[in-house]
């Protein structure tokens, strides 16, 4: 079943990521965010990360694949984009499998390029842009701690 949103700019965005920043379920959680390039991927995860109390910079890790982060509350949160991974020994060689099995928030961009390895979601938000501008949000939760996100995002 697929819920969907609207945001109308990215003041909607902040505040989906404020709805979300205090869940007990996002402690342990892989959120996966889908959409085209400039969607609004990196927006959100940037809203989320300062929702939960980040503060420094806050890069895109397309580069990268990966960029780590601790809230003050001492949550570990893996930022990923999967644009240039092509490599699947990658999953192994950079430590990236271990990083899914820790505990933490792990967030995606573009994991559509990283099906074969990546476990299951529990919550994905596929972003369209409208010709509005705005963002459509389609939202499905993959287990229990998603749908529980789920919630929070939708009341
Ligand atoms: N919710 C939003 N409402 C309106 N504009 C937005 C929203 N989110 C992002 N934008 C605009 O779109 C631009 C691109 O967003 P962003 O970098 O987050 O996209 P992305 O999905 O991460 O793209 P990529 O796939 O290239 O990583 C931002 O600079 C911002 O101007
Ligand atoms: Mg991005």
């Amino acid at each position: 079943m697929i819920t969907t949103l609207i945001w109308r700019s990215e003041a909607d965005a902040k505040h989906s990521a404020n709805r979300l920043a205090p869940e007990p379920a996002l402690q342990n959680a892989f959120i996966e965010l889908r959409g085209d390039l400039g969607a609004g991927k990196t927006t959100f995860t940037r809203h989320l990360l300062r929702a939960l109390g980040v503060t420094g910079p806050i890069k895109s890790p397309s580069y990268t694949v990966v960029e780590p982060y601790e809230t003050p509350a001492g949550l570990r949160v893996w930022h990923f984009d999967f644009y240039r991974f092509r490599d699947p020994r990658e999953w192994e060689d950079a430590g990236l499998r271990d990083l899914f099995t820790a505990q933490g928030l792990k967030i995606a961009e573009w994991p559509e390029h990283a099906a074969g390895v990546l476990p299951r979601a529990d919550l994905v938000l596929e972003l369209t842009v409208k010709a509005t501008g705005a963002r459509e949000v389609g939202i499905m939760a993959g287990s229990a701690a998603g749908s529980r996100l789920l919630h929070a995002l939708v009341t």
